[in-house]
């Protein structure tokens, strides 16, 4: 067994971490073991040093603060959190949308900055798998105003925090393999691990009979569930399962004479008409371009000033591991539209605004902000049940019909968040830092 440099331990920190005095101790930082020297020193205060030649050998950095643990369960000493976000490339401009991926990993790292532990982000080829090391990014505002990315190496992480921000950057081989290799590292605990897809989602939340209530129906799309869906809703909404952005849905009616008006919502709307759900079908073909679309019960969703609104929910583990609301607003659609995604022009607004005009009374408006936040609490468990996979944010859409009852419009995984606000500042920057602090805890500090 080869022996590496020496660990230093107050005996104060031994008392609490209950370990017993030994002369060699396992030490681990992200998913790097080293054996080390224990040596204890007379310090009244809880603190620990690594020589150079251990902290050399566990890729740690001189100037990052670091917890430290026991691990029972394997019985090593744990420093860390070692925390890597994973991305498909870094950001190489001066200037992002404040809603790109890239302003978004900016602003993370930033964050990260300011957290104990070592957080980076990384990309497929940044990791050697013959030592279990990465090169991770880091990013350093400079005083030309322009921030540059320092990149060292650190063991491979702790914990995964998946911010692989399209489906096509997903469906990549390279990527595709990291992450099953990733998954498979001993101590990796890997969280947000894929994007969802309406149908799925639908199919696995069904799985609750709580949440029945608030599920509109929903089915594959075929001439035959779209003519059993036309008999039983007046208004129907056709969506791509693995959309977003509200582009590809199609808003279907029937008038009394069986003729259905549809309205396609792309770059541009346009309005059709088809004599059947057969024909609705051939009509919409070159539209829906062979991907797999659904079609839903539409809602009467309740309007603000004219307009239909949902509510965006951001819902994110903490630091305990426990899900909470991080961030929650309305969209007003745009005038005249039928979808309130902000990219086609829908407004946030704080909800509490929408909530007074709706429900004026105190009481209700608690009573409903109960239901929304049982109905997300209720999706979320439900969703990790049943793919038995970890998340650790969604977004989810929830709308009111016009009796004030919740219905859930979709769940995305990986809810794109802005580092723009028009709403609070402190708001928008903890639900950045929060998968970071649920990662610190997934960790195990
Ligand atoms: N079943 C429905 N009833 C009423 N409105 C809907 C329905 N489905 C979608 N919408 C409207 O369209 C928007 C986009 O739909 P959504 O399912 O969230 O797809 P996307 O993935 O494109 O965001 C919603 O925010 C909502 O405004
Ligand atoms: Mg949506």
């Amino acid at each position: 067994m080869q022996v590496v440099g020496k660990i230093f331990l107050s005996n104060r920190l031994v008392e609490r971490l209950g370990i017993n005095v030994q002369p060699l101790i396992k030490v681990r930082a992200g998913c790097l073991v080293v054996t080390t020297e224990m040596v204890v020193t007379p310090d009244n205060r809880t603190t620990y040093m690594l020589s150079p030649a251990l902290a050399q050998a566990l890729y740690i950095h001189r100037q990052k603060r670091l917890l430290i643990r026991y691990d029972y369960e394997n019985a090593m000493l744990h420093v860390g959190p070692t925390i890597g976000i994973f991305a498909t490339g870094l950001p190489r401009r001066g200037y992002y949308e404040p809603t790109s991926i890239g302003a978004e990993l900016i602003f993370l790292s930033n964050i990260s900055n300011t957290m104990p532990g070592q957080i980076y982000i990384f990309t497929p080829t940044s990791i050697n798998w013959d030592n279990l090391t990465v090169r991770g990014y880091s990013y350093r505002h400079s005083n030309s105003g322009k921030g540059t990315w320092i990149s060292s190496l650190y063991p491979l992480p702790d914990v995964v925090y998946d911010r692989v921000s399209t489906r096509t950057g997903e469906a990549r081989e390279q990527i595709r393999n990291t992450k099953i290799k990733l998954m498979q590292q001993p101590y990796l605990k890997y969280f947000n691990p894929s994007f969802l897809n309406k149908w799925k989602v639908h199919e696995m939340l069904l799985t609750n009979p709580w949440l029945h209530k608030h599920l509109p129906e929903t089915r594959p799309l075929t001439t035959e569930n779209l003519e059993a869906m036309l008999k039983k809703h007046k208004t129907l909404y056709v969506k791509p399962s693995n959309g977003s952005l509200g582009l590809g849905i199609i808003r279907v009616t029937q008038d009394q004479k069986g003729t259905l008006h549809y309205l396609v919502h792309r770059t541009k709307r346009f309005r059709s008409s088809a004599e059947s759900a057969a024909d609705f079908m051939t009509k919409t073909r070159k539209i829906r371009a062979d991907k797999p679309y659904i079609v839903q019960e539409g809602i009467d969703i309740a309007t603000y000033h004219g307009s239909p609104f949902d509510i965006r929910i951001i819902f994110q583990k903490n630091r305990y591991g426990q899900w909470q609301i991080g961030k929650k607003f309305a969209r007003v659609a745009a005038r005249g539209s039928s979808v309130s995604n902000l990219s086609s022009g829908g407004k946030a607004l704080p909800t509490k605004i929408i909530m007074r005009a709706m429900f004026r009374k105190a009481d209700l408006i608690e009573e409903k902000n109960k239901q929304i936040k049982e109905v997300c609490c209720q999706v979320a468990k439900t969703i990790e049940k049943v793919s038995q996979m970890t998340y650790g944010e969604l977004g989810l859409d929830l709308g009111f019909d016009k009796n004030g009852h919740i219905w859930l419009i979709e769940v995305n995984s990986k809810p794109r968040k802005t580092t723009q606000t028009e709403l609070s500042k402190i708001i928008m920057r903890n639900a950045f830092k929060r998968p970071l602090e649920f990662s610190t805890y997934l960790a195990g500090f």
